[in-house]
């Protein structure tokens, strides 16, 4: 039907259970928004991985099953190919989400009481981690110049200097769009080092990085570094497969790998679905080109998103993204009182986005808009920012 790219096509997830649809009304107070919140992607996965679900679903029988060895042999060769770090398969575990593989590793590796620090505005369960398990959860929040974010580095040492042993690195950033440079993470590696901290690096979005970019997993800096990292990867952002409930935990250090493992037992966590291991394994040995290709399509998405915007209202600025599929708007300019922006879009435009200050109270004034969705959907966005905004050019 002369669809431009295979990601131009609209995919109706209306009655699926699918929070970012079918949840938007109990959770912004309104039917029929446009949703552009949760990170999930109205898109297919690739072809062959529907194809290896569906071959699964068809043998009909679905009990408990061993561990995957071709998982993970996928798993290793896909980080050493798209990431340039080779991984001992010994080191790699699995949890269900990279949220409760974060929550795991605060249980094994510190008590209640003890400090964790996060860099807001950041992904809203790196504070509820910390909260929900009564450790308290320390800010060293980004700086921003020209819109563009950078980690406070002399801050976090005196942070560090003053006790704090386990900081969770967002890398690359959600909601603020930064892939971290070699010299960023290095700064960031030698303070680790010198202070004996320990990273739950949180690489959920390694894969969705621009074509200009390059993802550095912080562990593959040295083994110094690698021995305090605990990195948390997982196919569900990049193949659109948040719903099977599958990330990957590696774990170089041995004492860590541990007593990783020892509280997932704890928790009686180590299982999967049945049908995780299969979606994932093909989406790892046959995706690369359909990610090329999403990639290429999501940062069409975003110049397009950027253009048009800048048409309507130069009030609201986006942070450049260097990779993942949200923007981070800040609508401070506009004049609308933060505490009911995010209202202010679902009334006057129609449209769900996250509200900034759920990131930190950094985001207050800010909207993060998921733009991983066909360009005809965005263009509907666009149309109704537009007239939302009449009065606020
Ligand atoms: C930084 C980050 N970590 C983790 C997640 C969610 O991970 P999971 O669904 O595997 O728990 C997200 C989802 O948006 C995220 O942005």
């Amino acid at each position: 039907m002369g669809c431009r790219s295979l990601f131009d096509q609209v995919i109706d997830r209306r009655n699926t259970q699918c929070v970012k649809w079918d949840g938007v009304a109990e959770i912004f107070g309104k039917e029929d928004l446009l949703p552009m919140w949760v990170a999930d992607m109205d898109f297919y996965p690739p072809e062959a991985v529907i194809g290896a679900v569906k071959a699964r679903a068809t043998h009909g029988v679905f009990g408990y099953e061993t561990k995957s060895a071709g998982l993970d042999e996928a798993v290793v060769e896909w980080i050493t190919i798209r990431h340039d770090w080779v991984i001992d398969p010994t080191w790699l575990n699995h949890s269900p989400g990279v949220v409760s593989g974060l929550a795991t590793a605060i249980l094994a590796l510190t008590e209640p009481g003890d400090q964790v620090v996060i860099q807001p505005p950041v992904y809203p369960p790196f504070y509820s981690v910390g909260d929900q398990n009564d450790r308290l959860v320390v800010e060293n929040p980004l700086i921003v110049k020209n819109g563009r974010y950078t980690m406070n580095l002399p801050e976090l040492e005196e942070i560090f200097q003053s006790g704090v042993k386990l900081l969770i690195l967002c890398s690359p950033h959600n909601p603020v769009g930064r892939v971290w440079s070699r010299a960023e993470l290095l700064a960031l590696g030698e303070l680790v080092v010198k202070y004996e901290v320990t990273v739950l690096s949180d690489e959920i979005w390694s894969d969705l990085v621009f074509h200009s970019q390059k993802h550095i997993p912080l562990a593959s800096l040295s083994t110094g570094i690698a021995d305090r990292t605990i990195t948390f990867m997982a196919p569900s952002k990049t193949f659109n497969l948040a719903g099977l409930y599958l990330s990957n935990v590696i774990i170089p250090n041995q004492e860590l790998r541990e007593k990783f493992c020892d509280q997932m037992q704890r928790l009686a966590q180590g299982h999967t679905n049945v049908f995780a291991p299969v979606a994932a394994e093909v989406a790892y040995r046959q995706g690369k080109e359909w990610l090329d290709e999403l990639v290429t399509y999501l940062e069409e998405n975003v110049e397009y998103v950027k253009a048009e915007l800048a048409k309507i209202t130069p009030k609201i600025k986006i942070a450049q993204p260097e990779g993942t599929y949200v923007l981070w708007m800040d609508c401070r300019d506009l004049g609308i009182p933060a505490e009911e922006l995010n209202q202010f879009f679902v009334r006057e435009a129609g449209i769900a986005f996250n509200d900034g200050v759920m990131f930190g109270p950094q985001g207050a004034g800010f909207q993060r808009m998921n733009i991983g969705c066909p360009r005809s959907l965005i263009t509907e966005a666009i149309e109704r920012m537009a007239k939302a905004l009449e009065g606020y050019k």
